[in-house]
């Protein structure tokens, strides 16, 4: 402590060190208690829901019985506690029958006609929805998010959504550990319980999520036999916790870090820069617990399916407007995932030229960059318009479903 305050002074006003004095003090402070730690990441206390009863989906929007509450164990013992969600047309199609089904929380699940109508289909897809911090199943932008993911093919595509450990009714509290104990449990229970496979899987994440889902899928592409997905979505992600830190900006204008942060870039063509006292800002890094180490799971994700000769799908959707995560994140992440199928790798600026011949410009919706190998197709959605939570509602999330759907 003493340190950083003679560092700060050296280089800077007495405001500056009362800045670094208060920052230090602070993350000091949420660091060096898991708690306070496990709060700052996950904010998992703040519900949302608070109001409503998750066992009645009907409050949150849905028809009588279209959704099936119901609990998965994770290996370590938590209860997790998820939402089976049937699809409007396949609804529509068996609803005398779901009228007369019991209502609430299913003590078993696999009693459920629900769940029949999901595990008998061969043809059924699953999207497995990762949730980002805050909240529950049934927060905010997350219900929306379910119907855009069904829309393309409402007689087909299931989803399960779930809440990590100590968020809603779900038992414990979340670690990075254990969250991705979770993600794995929501896997093993679409493949096991509801024997779909992996092929018919795909995953849906958002900001928080999509740290998760790069930890599952990178454990399970590890695991012999390896399993892949049909695809993985990718909305709003982060390179990493210590990354995130320095470009977080509280109602996107005033830097975390303050003085500390990366400065802000608008621009297209420059990765994240460096913060400013990188060392300053590395040393704070070292006291943050849970890294979600994103963008290097990822990358080692796609090397172990490029050598493999295994097919990959993977889509990142960032808007411009994100105050919560800078959509520079999905730059970054981009060129780490591209770099890691090329044998050798890419500089940054290299990969920035050939994406100039690549992409598509589609007006006010933004910029598409759709990077193939003989293996994987790694697209990039830029938006203009979508903000941070608005976007998981959006027209662009059904397409990112159906077009990982329709390559094979
Ligand atoms: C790109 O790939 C090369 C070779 O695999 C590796 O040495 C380098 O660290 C990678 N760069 C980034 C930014 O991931």
């Amino acid at each position: 402590m003493e340190s950083i305050l003679r560092t700060s002074l050296k280089y800077g006003s007495i405001s500056a060190a009362t800045f670094v004095g208060i920052y230090a003090c602070l993350l000091g402070l949420i660091t060096n208690h898991s708690f306070f730690q496990g709060h700052a990441v996950y904010l998992h206390a703040i519900q949302t829901t608070w109001f409503k009863d998750l066992n009645v989906p009907e409050a949150f929007g849905f028809l009588h019985n279209q959704v099936t509450p119901f609990s998965i164990e994770s290996s370590d013992g938590e209860s997790l506690y998820a939402w089976h969600i049937l699809p409007p047309e396949l609804y529509r199609k068996h609803e005398e029958r779901l009228l007369k089904e019991p209502v609430g929380f299913a003590q078993d699940v696999t009693s459920r006609l629900a769940f029949k109508l999901l595990r008998e289909d061969p043809d059924a897809i699953l999207v497995i929805h990762m949730h980002g911090a805050t909240g529950t199943v049934g927060s905010g932008y997350r219900v929306p998010n379910y119907r855009v993911l069904s829309a393309g093919r409402p007689d087909k595509i299931h989803v399960l959504a779930f809440d990590y450990r100590g968020f809603g009714y779900s038992t414990g509290s979340p670690s990075e550990r254990g969250v991705l104990q979770d993600g794995i449990a929501a896997v093993n229970w679409a493949i096991k319980v509801a024997g779909i496979p992996h092929e018919r899987i795909l995953i849906f994440s958002h900001s928080l999520g999509t740290a998760v889902t790069s930890a599952v899928i990178n454990h399970f592409v590890l695991e012999s036999p390896s399993t892949n997905f049909a695809g993985v979505i990718f909305v709003a992600p982060f390179v990493d916790v210590p990354t995130l830190v320095a470009t977080y900006r509280i109602t996107g204008t005033i830097p975390m870090l303050g003085p500390f942060s990366s400065p802000f870039v608008t621009s297209m063509y420059e990765p994240i820069p460096p913060p400013r006292f990188p060392t300053f800002v590395r040393y704070l890094s070292t006291f943050i617990r849970d890294k979600w180490l994103t963008g290097d799971r990822i990358a080692e994700f796609v090397r172990i399916n490029e050598a493999a000769g295994r097919k990959y799908r993977l889509t990142f959707i960032h808007a411009q407007d994100d105050y919560d995560v800078p959509w520079t994140h999905t730059l970054t992440l981009f060129h780490r995932v591209v770099n890691a199928t090329i044998p050798g790798g890419i500089l940054f600026e290299d990969l920035r030229f050939e994406k100039e011949v690549l992409q598509k410009d589609l007006g006010e919706a933004g910029t598409v960059v759709e990077w193939k190998t003989g293996n994987g197709v790694i697209r990039e959605e830029i938006l203009k318009y979508g903000l941070h939570d608005p976007i998981m509602g959006d027209s662009v999330v059904t397409q990112a479903v159906m077009r990982i759907l329709d390559m094979k």
